[in-house]
């Protein structure tokens, strides 16, 4: 076979196609080139911590959006790799809000194991790439920073992989150019510590908001304020933290908000997501969506239907992780092996993604969503050789983990599920959450 394939990072996703390929090898199907690229100097993606903000060595914006002291948001039990279980990993079951530097550890192992690290050329960034009609394939331009060139290489197919929540969506709301404070968005927020003692402004709703602030609360911020602009986040907070609705504007150091009430601030940290951003991608390729379930213009989410020797990995908001970035690899990988047909008929593509949508619009409830990810997980895998796995009961540790967070938001991590891979039931972490400070994996693993 002489088909190229280009993957576009190697974080979790691109490191999934990598394993996907190097598994068909393994049982002795004959595979393309595979090339990955990777603009970072070592793989994980956002789960490779640098304590950089703005630009890196190179000038280049920093990928990461993780801080120092973040767990996992959800259990690992949610997320595990069906192929590659946290027991065989570490040589044990482990606790089940495995801190960033573990999670770290248990991406590599696959990829260690699996041996495709000479697959991928790091400080490699994509510059752009083409579509050419006549050749019928796509022309890559890279920068190697390690030896400051550019050049060019063609292939039969593109995998974006370069994730979505690195580029930081950033409101301005009044007052902000005369505040006298720090004003930082949640991609270059790093050590809460530094807000140490501090009156704290969040705006957002989310994940990050609510992580974030919570960062700020275990690390000693004198008082927390999150601010949302739809919905309340609703949990049982701590005294010192306290939900207010839109900021209106602020003044000096003091924040307005839409009910009419204002507080004074030190800080205020912008939590208001990401932006879907491909610079490297020229507009008939570019993938143009929202953050949600059923992506844009991705049939089986992740073939654009503009261009199907074009593919996305992990474009979609995410209640699963790992395990559908799996799914999906394995799904392109069979595509591009020829054991899996795209309809010819774009209609039938476009079809494809309406009723993805009008599925994911038809409720708002939250277990609604999970199962409707869940539902996308099992489509994908039943399609290929991916160990089948018990989405359900992947979906059952998310829904356990919805009411733990209700009941105490600041306990939740306290918790432990079993293992839908190996039956095994996770310990109680050895230290709550609140109370561990030492984030390491020396200490986390501790008996
Ligand atoms: C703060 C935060 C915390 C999170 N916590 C969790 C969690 O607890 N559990 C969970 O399951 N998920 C979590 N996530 C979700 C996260 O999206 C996934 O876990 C995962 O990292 C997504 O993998 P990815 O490979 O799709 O993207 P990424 O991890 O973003 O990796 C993309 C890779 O592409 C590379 N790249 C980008 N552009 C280029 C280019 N032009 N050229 C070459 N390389 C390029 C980047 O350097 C990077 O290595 C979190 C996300 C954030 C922002
Ligand atoms: N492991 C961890 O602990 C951890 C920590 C942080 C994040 N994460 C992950 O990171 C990903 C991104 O989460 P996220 O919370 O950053 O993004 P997100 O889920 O997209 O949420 C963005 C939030 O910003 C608000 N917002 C957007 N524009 C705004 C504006 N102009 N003014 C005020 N508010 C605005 C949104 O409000 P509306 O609802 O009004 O749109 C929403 O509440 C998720 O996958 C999450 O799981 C994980």
């Amino acid at each position: 076979m002489t088909k190229r394939v280009a993957i576009i990072g190697a974080g979790p996703s691109g490191l999934a196609q990598l394993r996907a390929f190097q598994s068909a090898a393994q049982k002795g199907a004959e595979i393309p080139e595979v090339v990955c690229f990777e603009k970072q100097s070592d793989w994980g993606g956002l789960w490779n911590y640098t304590w950089r903000t703005g630009v890196d060595e190179n000038g280049e914006p920093v990928h990461c959006s993780m801080y120092r002291y973040l767990w996992t948001n959800g259990p690992k039990e949610g997320l595990e790799f069906a192929d590659y279980s946290f027991e065989e990993h570490f040589g044990k079951q482990i606790a089940s809000y495995p801190p960033r530097a573990v999670m770290v550890d248990y991406i590599e192992g696959r990829v260690n194991k699996a041996g495709v690290r000479d697959w991928i050329r790091f400080n490699s960034v994509i510059r752009f790439v083409e579509y050419d009609r006549d050749a019928d394939d796509f022309t890559v331009t890279v920068h190697d920073m390690a030896k400051d060139h550019v050049y060019k290489e063609r292939f039969d197919h593109v995998i974006v992989a370069s994730g979505h929540f690195s580029s930081p969506n950033v409101p301005e709301y009044p007052g902000f150019a005369d505040f006298h404070g720090r004003i930082v968005h949640a991609h270059d927020f790093r050590d809460a510590r530094e807000f140490e003692g501090q009156d704290v402004l969040l705006l957002g709703s989310s994940y990050s908001a609510e992580d974030i602030g919570s960062q700020c609360w275990k690390y000693g911020a004198k008082t927390v304020t999150t601010s949302y602009r739809s919905a309340p986040m609703g949990f049982k907070w701590p005294d010192n933290w306290e939900e207010k609705p839109a900021l209106l504007k602020v003044e000096d150091k003091t924040a307005y908000f839409a009910d009419g009430t204002s507080k004074k601030i030190d800080a205020i940290i912008l939590c208001t997501g990401y932006k879907h951003y491909f610079p490297f991608l020229p507009d008939d390729l570019r993938l143009k969506t929202k953050n949600r379930l059923a992506t844009a213009d991705l049939y089986k989410g992740v073939v654009y239907v503009h261009n199907p020797k074009l593919f996305y990995l992990g474009m979609q908001d995410q209640w699963f992780t790992f395990n559908m970035f799996d799914a999906q690899a394995w799904y392109v990988r069979d595509i591009i092996l020829g054991r899996i047909e795209v309809p010819a008929d774009k209609q039938v593509l476009m079809a494809d993604v309406a009723e993805r949508e009008a599925r994911e619009e038809a409720s708002d409830d939250v277990k609604y969503a999970i199962k409707y990810q869940g539902a996308y997980v099992k489509e994908l895998i039943a399609d290929t050789d991916y160990p089948s796995f018990d989405v359900d009961g992947a979906c059952e540790a998310f829904f356990e983990w919805k009411h733990h967070k209700a009941d105490d938001i600041m306990a939740f991590r306290n918790h432990s599920y079993k293992s839908v891979i190996t039956g095994t039931m996770a310990e109680p972490h050895h230290t709550p959450w609140k109370d561990a400070l030492d984030d390491s994996m020396e200490a986390y693993l501790r008996a």
